[in-house]
């Protein structure tokens, strides 16, 4: 059973408050599937949101998903259409990136994947919700500034190459400890979800996440429940072994672990053409055959020659993030 399947189911389902159907009505908001539970997640829009209304089309819906597909249990968030405008599709593809440790890479790895998606054709966004610091804005070279705020008083993405982009960091000043912004994080979760005006066509989000499973995971979890995740470690042990743990966080939620990316693996000395592994080797490798994935790349130590954060295709690592998002496409 797919997400196409129940698609097709729900399209016919009438929404009751206007006596179209969810496909007249483009109701469907997100389609997600917990394998592990047998449980559609679905996030519909009712045009109005009436309580008669509610019940019969929760009704249609919990039958449709239930008795016709046979699912064990059906999870249904109703949203009016006011609050829910901006979801983006239902087949974008979810991709989360996350670390053991701090510091390996992982925002580079993030907005560069992203960056070499956007460069393959894709329509991609960014989003950064790694509180411990979040330093995409700084990959990206981003100045400090508010998200501006459409006539239908969503936000409005801010936007880097193309890419729209959403962080944490646009909404705290200064340093806030940890902690104030851990209780703030969860409805930041959801603004930026259901009211934030993404791109419709998103083909891509590639989530900067902290690790583990801690809030943040779980909220991501409960909004995109079919998310893939990517592990980025260092080739050092002491990278490598979080990195490991980080991993079965997310095997623990249910997210597909997608591979590995060894960021720093290497120096590459340009006038002798060899590699220099500063770090130690076998970091990256340990990581996927512990988690039986992939290691899909494995990104050099050099700074990028045209950008603050972001490598192009003339050199090195843009090469090996563009081959990197050229499998992401093929498998994901
Ligand atoms: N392959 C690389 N070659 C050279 N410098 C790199 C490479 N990858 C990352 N860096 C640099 O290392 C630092 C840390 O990278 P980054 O911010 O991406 O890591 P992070 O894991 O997101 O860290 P944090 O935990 O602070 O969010 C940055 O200054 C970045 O420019
Ligand atoms: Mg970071």
């Amino acid at each position: 059973m797919t997400t196409k399947d129940i698609r097709l189911k729900l399209e016919g389902i009438i929404d009751p408050s206007v006596n179209k159907t969810l496909k007249e009505t483009d109701g469907i908001k997100h389609i997600g599937i917990d394998s592990e539970k047998d449980v559609a997640v679905l996030i519909i829009t009712m045009e109005k949101k009436e309580p008669e209304a509610e019940k019969t089309l929760k009704r249609e819906i919990a039958k449709a998903i239930k008795l016709d597909l046979g699912f064990k249990g059906v999870k249904i968030q109703l949203e009016e259409r006011r609050v829910n405008e901006s979801i983006v599709k239902t087949d974008t593809k979810f991709l989360i990136i996350t670390s053991g440790k701090g510091g390996v890479g992982k925002s580079t790895v993030a907005a560069n994947l992203a960056y070499h998606l956007k460069k393959n054709g894709k329509t991609v966004a960014l989003l950064d919700a790694d509180i411990y610091g979040s330093s995409l804005p700084r990959v990206l070279d981003m100045e400090e500034g508010y998200p501006q705020v459409n006539e239908k008083g969503k936000l409005i993405p801010r936007k880097v190459k193309d890419m729209e982009i959403m962080s944490t960091e646009f909404f705290v000043e200064g340093n806030k400890p940890v902690i104030w912004r851990g209780a703030m994080l969860h409805s930041m979760m959801n603004n930026f979800f259901y009211e934030t005006a993404w791109d419709k066509n998103l083909d891509y989000m590639i989530i900067d996440a902290p690790p583990g499973t801690g809030d943040v995971a779980l909220d991501l979890r409960q909004i995109i429940p079919d998310a893939k995740s990517i592990v980025v470690t260092t080739p050092h042990k002491t990278a490598s072994h979080v990195a490991i743990k980080a991993g079965y966080a997310s095997v623990k939620l249910k997210q597909e672990v997608l591979g590995v990316v060894e960021n720093m693996a290497y120096y590459y000395n340009e006038y002798a053409k060899e590699k220099d592994y500063i770090f130690g080797e076998g970091g990256g490798q340990e990581v996927a055959d512990n988690l039986e994935v992939k290691l899909l790349a494995q990104i050099p130590i050099n700074r990028p020659k045209h950008n603050v954060g972001l490598y192009e295709e003339d050199e090195k690592a843009g090469q090996i993030f563009n081959d990197l998002a050229k499998k992401i496409i093929e498998i994901y």
